[in-house]
């Protein structure tokens, strides 16, 4: 026998001693614990940030999760990140009407810390019945999470970006970098615009 279960033993005989008759249970967690455990930022986010634009965009962008200002707002890519997207969208000759703009998770982690692997697997399902409902030609990932979440792998950003996938039902996915990397490597535009060009090229006129 281990120390721990002497120790637990002696325990359980004092308590015996002092009348205990059976080991109460622990008290189940109320309904309210439950329903929350289901979404594990509900408890820190202000707001969920769903998606936004066209339900019937040939081009989709999918990001991390919802940073300050899209938690603020309830809208995807409105931050700093969310302003060089829309540029990056406009070089394009296309606006934020014309695609939709997705996130992997619909609430914002506490202090913009990374999204963790059980909030993903909580998130994923619904980015990915998002993607199947609106069909686009195109889905361009934006950064690590985006593209290794729908890609199933956990192979580098900077080996995925600029290559096109066969994702599922004929949509063609390409990941790319993240604007909230291009803004902290702005060296790296470069990449990512050629990565547009070949969005713009299979998109056709
Ligand atoms: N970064 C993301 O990945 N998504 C947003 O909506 C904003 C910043």
């Amino acid at each position: 026998m281990s120390a721990a279960q002497k120790k637990l033993r002696q325990l359980l005989e004092t308590e015996i001693q002092f009348g205990l008759s059976e080991i109460p249970r622990p008290p189940s967690p109320s309904k309210a614990a439950r329903l929350a455990a289901l979404c594990p930022l509900s408890g820190t986010r202000t707001q969920v940030v769903f998606g936004s634009g066209n339900p019937e965009a040939r081009l989709m962008f999918i990001g991390e999760a919802p940073g300050f200002e899209e938690d603020k707002q309830g809208r995807p890519f409105v931050g700093a990140a969310g302003q060089l997207l829309t540029k990056i969208i406009q070089a394009m000759k296309l606006t934020r009407e014309d695609v939709y703009i997705a996130n992997c998770l619909k609430c914002r982690p506490p202090d913009n810390r990374n999204p963790l692997p059980t909030e993903i697997a909580t998130c994923s399902p619904i980015l990915k019945k998002q993607i199947e409902i609106i069909q686009p030609q195109i889905v361009c990932a934006l950064g690590k999470f985006a593209a290794q979440t729908l890609l199933s792998t956990d192979e580098p950003i900077s080996r995925l970006r600029g290559r096109f996938f066969d994702w599922q039902d004929g949509i063609r996915l390409i990941p790319t970098f993240h604007p909230a990397y291009l803004l902290r490597n702005p060296a790296d535009k470069k990449l990512v615009w050629e990565d547009m060009k070949k969005i713009m090229q299979e998109l056709g006129p």
